[in-house]
């Protein structure tokens, strides 16, 4: 399945380099479904995101660090290549220092919000190719609050929200709910907020963070065991490096092998073990996605068709062999068009059930 992603990948980026076929043209393609991360201020959300993808490259920390949208799509790359960022406003630069991912997204966050401490709707995009990501899109949003802090505007709280449901009420975003465990599930804004967009729960993940700050003698099991707040899809649980592991600059995979551990030890979620954490909350929302994909495949294979025939003609018009640009684009474009269906059928009649594996 993996190969049907990245098929999917390459067909999405070889149509928008033909800007003759953009929008309305005949190579458009049902975007994949983006992964909404929301919650309260400081649950964790950017923390879960730089899980992903295995690197420190986000403003985090207390109070609102993240102030805009970050529009992050991951692509995988081979073994062995050289792991960088791109941001689509700077689109000549390639970044392999991973600090000056943060500091970017610090310095445009500033100059869009005026160095004010507002938030901006005005989303950032980043692209990260590594050897260590699946194809994903994520979405980095500030959080929700209560209550504005000196020098922020009186109405923050209120076009926080906005901003958040702009983002989740589109039917095609998968919802990442992210609430931490030392704080009342029922007073979650992020629940709240998925409840009100998706109430039958079947695009929403709900996320437990910082469940080794919960107080000594209790635990999180109600939640998930999918007890007292039912979603459609597992809770799962997540412990992240907290403050002080961020000063003392423990690494990424160090916190992993942390985090398993806390699961494996702890006699209250020893028997959820295989199920809580970072990396199967990864393969979780990759199955989801996938699941996702084949849902759409009729609808797919019928546009591939039409398509592979306009481009056919099209083809034809031009004359072949290509010299012109435009052919050799389209010639591409047709190729990956067939290796598509091909791969789709291929699942058609495969016919593997979906789910995690
Ligand atoms: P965001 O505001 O929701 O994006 O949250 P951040 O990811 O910036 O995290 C806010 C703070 O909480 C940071 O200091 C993190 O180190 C800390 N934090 C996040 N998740 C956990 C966790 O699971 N356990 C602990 N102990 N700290 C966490
Ligand atoms: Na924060
Ligand atoms: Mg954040």
């Amino acid at each position: 399945m993996e190969g049907l992603m990245e098929l999917m990948n390459t067909l999405q980026k070889a149509c928008t380099k033909l800007p003759q076929f953009g929008d309305d043209g005949m190579f458009m393609l049902p975007t994949l479904p983006s992964i909404v991360a929301i919650g309260g201020q400081s649950s964790g959300k950017s923390s879960v995101i730089e899980s992903f993808v295995g690197r420190d490259f986000l403003p985090r920390g207390s109070g609102i660090a993240t102030r805009r949208p970050l529009i992050l799509q991951l692509y995988k790359i081979e073994q062995g290549e050289e792991e960088y960022a791109k941001f689509h406003h700077l689109p000549e630069k390639r970044f392999t220092d991973f600090s000056l991912v943060r500091k970017e997204i610090q310095d445009d966050t500033d100059k869009i919000t005026d160095n004010s401490k507002h938030i901006s709707p005005v989303p950032i995009q980043l692209s990260i190719y590594s050897p260590n990501v699946v194809n994903l899109a994520m979405i980095d949003l500030p959080g929700l609050t209560k209550v504005a802090v000196e020098g922020q505007p009186e109405n923050i709280a209120e076009d926080i929200e906005k901003l958040v449901l702009s983002y989740v009420e589109k039917p095609n975003s998968i919802i990442l709910a992210i609430t931490p465990a030392n704080q009342d599930v029922a007073t979650s804004d992020a629940i709240r907020l998925a409840r009100q967009v998706d109430p039958a729960g079947e695009r929403t993940f709900g996320v437990l963070t910082k469940l080794d700050l919960m107080d000594k003698g209790t635990n999180a099991l109600e939640v998930l065991e999918g007890k007292s707040f039912r979603l459609q899809h597992p809770w799962v649980g997540i412990v992240n490096r907290s403050q002080a592991d961020i000063n003392k600059d423990v690494d990424m995979l160090a916190a992993r092998r942390r985090e398993h551990e806390f699961f494996a030890t702890n006699p209250d979620y020893a028997h959820l073990a295989s199920k809580m954490g970072s990396e199967h909350l990864v393969k979780l929302l990759s199955g989801h996605l996938e699941n996702v994909i084949k849902a759409r495949i009729p609808a797919i294979t019928t546009l591939m068709n039409k398509s592979i025939d306009e481009a056919e003609s099209e083809l034809d018009y031009l004359g072949r062999p290509v010299t012109v640009d435009t052919g050799a684009q389209l010639y591409t474009i047709l190729e990956l068009c067939r290796a598509f269906d091909r791969t789709f059928t291929e699942h058609l009649e495969g016919g593997r059930p979906g789910g995690d594996r």
